[in-house]
């Protein structure tokens, strides 16, 4: 946004039609060089320090069409059902080792590493286990049981799945009955980690479970809180595995979310069983990409080779056909393991020019319509700060809560606010916290970008100070955590001084893939500018500025946001343009990577991808201006990635009849819902 001056609704007249249809001259289109693709799935995972694995059985090894595979395209093995307790201890104190001990050793010697699975699993457990009713006694048997078994593979074993599925399903979020809870309540779950942890130090003690990858699920909710709560406390806790197991559909939209989310609690995640009904590619896709978008997501486990050989072999969900060839799912798995995911490990791309050698998997539509929540947000002056309007928001997902920064406006000009919430009903009721009295600082702050910075485990907020500038937090939820205000150049580039004629300096913003990070901004006059820097440089080193975009004034305006869209090779550009009505709106375009040339989406007055005219007011039609703000995104990272469906956009309005100085407008934030969402 510009805060120094506005238009207004004077210009409406001269718009007439310029902004209509017309063409964004794409600019300076630059081509990185091919990455090597590898043709294992393997071997692909490695190159971004992935392992990709299998489940195993040991009956199946003989067969040569299935060890040939084997061999071929995993790099890591987990045995089926030989390491489960029914295995390895079927009656108390006798152990037997004969069949996990051929799958360890055959994967060992192959160089292939092994998850354990799993030691505490109120399923296929023998019947004198799950008859124990004396706490003492079954403490002693399931310690007893996980130190013999992990002594066994000491520190040969990569991950260990502790306990498996202790969570129940459906909504109380609570943990599961079974002789283990039963008998010695919740906190079976604490002492299988300690006992494992002391058994072998070497070892990743996972906590494994299904149906915990969609984010909003109580039972995704429930582990959470049991993870944070082991982190909080010290409990050895090393990553969480999800099992994957889906319905043709594939994963939930917010599957990379929990992904992040877990991750962000200080433990990896790691897709240990998955297997999807039909094995539908873009759903194998999406599900890879989620991991690639997410640096401590470690690993993806299928749960079998051939589809003869799952336990849903009825779904054919798995990655080889009965016969042992690739189904398209392999392709698309192979394809989205070296895609344009960011990964950010020690320098190693493993995206690098898939964006832009294939088409995507699940293209947005190229008409939208919305639904507008009413006013959400409004400003909250208090003695010392008189706010006319709320603007500009940026809006993350973290922790459970919406994280929202946007500018204040008033009579003393710009400055920034932060208020969080767990949902848009509580949105109204957030504190409002002003950040001009953190390091942050007084004076002209605007048009806020909030992301997490992976490699750095820093939160960044971007901002306009008539420089691009930016301040880091350790933690989003802490006011007072942002540092001082820092600039991303040392002066405004050349090529924006020689563009920008009578227009201003905006809206800057930052994205990042596996090699570099973008910073995009506006000039009001007709431009989107870009400039980049390796992802290990950032937040410094922002040079190569080019025009990424230009068209008339008001047709490509200000407020640009750019986004990856989830499970695919497409990127997002909105443009905040000025209509004939004098109203505001945005148009879109797509392209295959952040530095290629942006195509037309839906990018008209008439097909515009959100203005007055598309959106329904339930609630009554408290704007006629659709204006700067951003997406709800899937995750929080640099990546800025969006689901592909149900798109939802925070954004400014105000009342149709508001007039007078544009910095006194009563500015809204609404929340728009897209309705014409196929999937
Ligand atoms: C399954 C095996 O694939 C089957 O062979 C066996 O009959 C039952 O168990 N969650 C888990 C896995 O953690 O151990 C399960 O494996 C599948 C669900």
């Amino acid at each position: 946004m510009n805060p120094l001056k506005r238009l207004g609704r004077r210009r409406a007249s001269v718009l007439s039609l310029l902004a209509v249809g017309a063409l964004v001259t794409p600019v300076a289109a630059t081509a990185a060089p091919d990455a090597v693709r590898a043709s294992t799935l393997g071997a692909q995972a490695a190159q971004s320090g992935r392992y990709f694995g299998t489940a195993v059985a040991a009956g199946r090894l003989g067969d040569g069409t299935y060890s040939t595979i084997l061999d071929r395209e995993f790099n890591s093995v987990t045995p089926e059902n030989e390491m489960k307790w029914d295995a390895t201890e079927p009656s108390r104190g006798s152990f037997t080792f004969g069949a996990a001990d051929q799958i360890f050793n055959r994967a060992t010697a192959r160089g292939q590493r092994v998850r354990g699975h799993t030691l505490v699993w109120h399923s296929q457990l023998p019947g004198w286990v799950s008859s124990i009713r004396d706490a003492n006694t079954l403490r002693g048997v399931m310690n007893n049981h996980i130190t013999t078994v992990m002594n066994r593979y000491k520190g040969r074993i990569h991950s260990w799945d502790v306990v498996n599925e202790a969570f129940a399903d459906g909504g109380s979020g609570q943990m599961r009955s079974s002789v283990f809870r039963d008998v010695l309540g919740t906190g079976f779950v604490e002492q299988a980690f300690r006992t494992a942890r002391s058994a072998d130090p070497a070892a990743k003690l996972c906590y494994n479970d299904y149906n915990i990858e969609d984010w909003n699920a109580a039972k995704t909710q429930g582990v959470y809180r049991m993870v944070r709560d082991f982190k909080s406390r010290g409990v050895p806790i090393d990553c969480v595995g999800l099992q994957a197991h889906f319905g043709a559909g594939g994963p939930p939209a917010s599957f990379q979310t929990t992904l992040s989310n877990f991750a962000a609690l200080g433990v990896d995640v790691q897709i240990t069983e998955l297997d999807i009904a039909q094995a539908p590619p873009t759903a194998y896709a999406n599900t890879v990409r989620a991991c690639m978008n997410v640096a401590r997501c470690t690993g993806i486990t299928v749960w079998g080779i051939r589809d003869s050989d799952s336990w849903r072999s009825s779904e054919n969900p798995l990655l080889f056909d009965r016969g042992g060839n690739k189904k398209p799912a392999y392709q698309s798995t192979l394809t989205a393991l070296g895609g344009s995911a960011a990964t950010q490990r020690s320098g190693v791309r493993s995206d690098r020019s898939a964006a832009r050698s294939h088409k995507s998997a699940a293209a947005l539509p190229s008409r939208f319509s919305w639904n507008s929540s009413g006013k959400l947000i409004s400003p909250k002056s208090d003695a010392t700060h008189n706010i006319a309007g709320i603007k500009d928001p940026t809006v993350v997902q973290y922790n459970g809560k919406y994280h929202v920064f946007a500018s204040v406006a008033g009579s003393s000009g710009y400055n920034l606010v932060y208020l969080n919430f767990t949902d848009w009903s509580q949105a109204g009721s957030a504190t409002h916290h002003y950040l001009d009295r953190t390091a942050i600082g007084a004076g002209y702050r605007a048009a806020p970008q909030v992301f997490y910075y992976a490699p750095q485990r820093l939160w960044y907020l971007v901002y306009q100070t008539g420089n691009a500038s930016y301040s880091t937090n350790p933690d989003i939820s802490n006011p007072n955590g942002w540092s001082a205000p820092r600039h991303f150049y040392s002066s405004m580039p050349d090529i924006i001084k020689q563009n920008i004629g009578n227009g201003y300096w905006v809206d800057m913003w930052v994205i990042c893939d596996s090699a570099n990070c973008y910073l995009f901004s506006s000039d009001d006059n007709g431009h989107l500018y870009r400039s980049q820097t390796p992802v290990g440089q950032f937040p410094n080193g922002f040079t190569n500025t080019v025009i990424a975009a230009q068209d008339s004034k008001f047709a490509l305006f200000e407020a640009s946001n750019v986004y990856k869209v989830q499970g695919s090779n497409q990127y997002l550009l909105l443009v905040e343009a000025v209509g004939s009505d004098g109203r505001r709106y945005f148009r879109s375009w797509t392209a295959s990577s952040l530095a290629a040339s942006w195509t037309p989406l839906a990018a008209s007055e008439s097909n515009p991808f959100a203005k007055s005219g598309n959106v329904t007011f339930p609630a009554g039609a408290w704007t006629r201006d659709i204006s700067h703000g951003e997406m709800i995104r899937a995750g929080y990272d640099q990546t800025l990635t969006i689901p592909p469906c149900k798109l939802q956009y925070l954004f400014q309005g105000k009342d149709p009849n508001a007039d007078g100085d544009y910095n006194l407008l009563p500015w809204r934030l609404g929340l728009l819902t897209q309705t014409n969402s196929s999937c």
